[in-house]
């Protein structure tokens, strides 16, 4: 085995992470293909020894690696309550630092905001509520801290045109009217709960692209939904629904603090690998997002 895992997240990653699991496991996993539909690393379909298919996700991310043994537990413990999410049949971190999971394979569709039942999603992650341990790094403190006044995602933002420059003035608006915030710590956080990370298998929709799960407030998730909603032309009816249940955790305040944060993540990722023209087209889409969930 090599000192050093490949870099990137190409195949040779994926390969890396197979030898890796036949030398300590035993187990034996045959490369396909890489999955359509993946923004980031990217997930791949594999075939055990019996040619049954899974599929294996690998990150040399600093931050996942440190807690993953955290996001390990959440996702079974999660799974043991019914969430409906592919479980986890392998994961670890390897000495030369790369993450794996091998997670079941399901077969199926990304839905369209049009057709999905937002209810499931939305029962999906009343699941999370009150399963994570303490934690010394949550989704919360993360998320105050993109909020806080010279927040490196803000500053980061900064001269990056006039569209972001609306979106930055809507959001520190928006921030200094909900006072001090403080949010909960005890769910656990999905992370990145958008429409392309759900697969829709017969009459209910699966979960997937948890690897960043950890304790903070579900309310983010409601947030990050909500934005993707409001992004890709949901109903109003399914927008008011998402944003009823995020403020149903704890309070309104709590869900448009998460929802600022969610859009300047979005808008940051945007701003880190898009064009300048895909930049100011979501940085408009984040800031009439926000404006719609600051009406009544
Ligand atoms: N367990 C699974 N079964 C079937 N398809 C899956 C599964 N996991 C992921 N996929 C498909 O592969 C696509 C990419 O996976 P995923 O979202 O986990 O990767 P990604 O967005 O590139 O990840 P990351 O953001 O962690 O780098 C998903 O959008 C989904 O269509
Ligand atoms: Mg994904």
């Amino acid at each position: 085995m090599n000192a050093t895992p490949p870099s990137g997240s190409g195949g040779l990653l994926a390969e890396h992470c197979l030898a890796l699991l036949r030398a300590r496991e035993g187990a034996a996993y045959v490369l396909e293909r890489r999955l359509a539909g993946g923004r980031q690393g990217g997930a791949w379909l594999v075939r055990d020894a019996e040619k049954r298919p899974a599929v294996l996700k690998a990150t040399v991310d600093p931050g996942l690696l440190a807690r993953r043994r955290e996001t390990s537990a959440l996702v079974r413990a999660l799974v043991a309550r019914g969430y409906p999410t592919p479980a986890w049949i392998h994961d670890g971190v390897s000495e030369d630092g790369v993450a794996y999971v091998v997670s079941e394979y399901v077969e199926g569709s990304t839905p369209a905001w049009a057709e999905v039942d937002v209810r499931q999603l939305l029962d999906a992650i009343e699941l999370q509520k009150r399963v994570a341990a303490p934690s010394a790094q949550t989704w919360s403190d993360y998320a105050q801290h993109v909020a806080s006044d010279h927040s490196p995602t803000m500053r980061g933002l900064e001269g990056r045109g006039a569209a972001v420059e609306r979106l930055l003035d809507r959001a520190s608006c928006g921030l200094r009217s909900l006072g001090e915030i403080d949010l909960p710590r005890s769910d656990a956080v999905h992370g990145d709960l958008e429409l392309g990370n759900t697969i829709s298998v017969a009459d209910r929709v699966v979960v997937v692209d948890i690897d960043a799960c950890g304790p903070g407030t579900r309310a983010l998730d409601h947030a990050w939904l909500y934005r993707d909603a409001a992004r890709h032309g949901a109903a109003d009816s399914v927008c008011s629904q998402i944003r009823a249940a995020g403020s149903a955790v704890a309070g309104e305040a709590v869900f448009r603090f998460c929802l600022v944060v969610a859009c300047l993540e979005l808008v940051a990722f945007v701003a880190a690998h898009g064009t300048a023209a895909s930049l100011s087209v979501e940085a408009d889409h984040a800031r009439r997002c926000l404006e719609r969930a600051a009406r009544r």
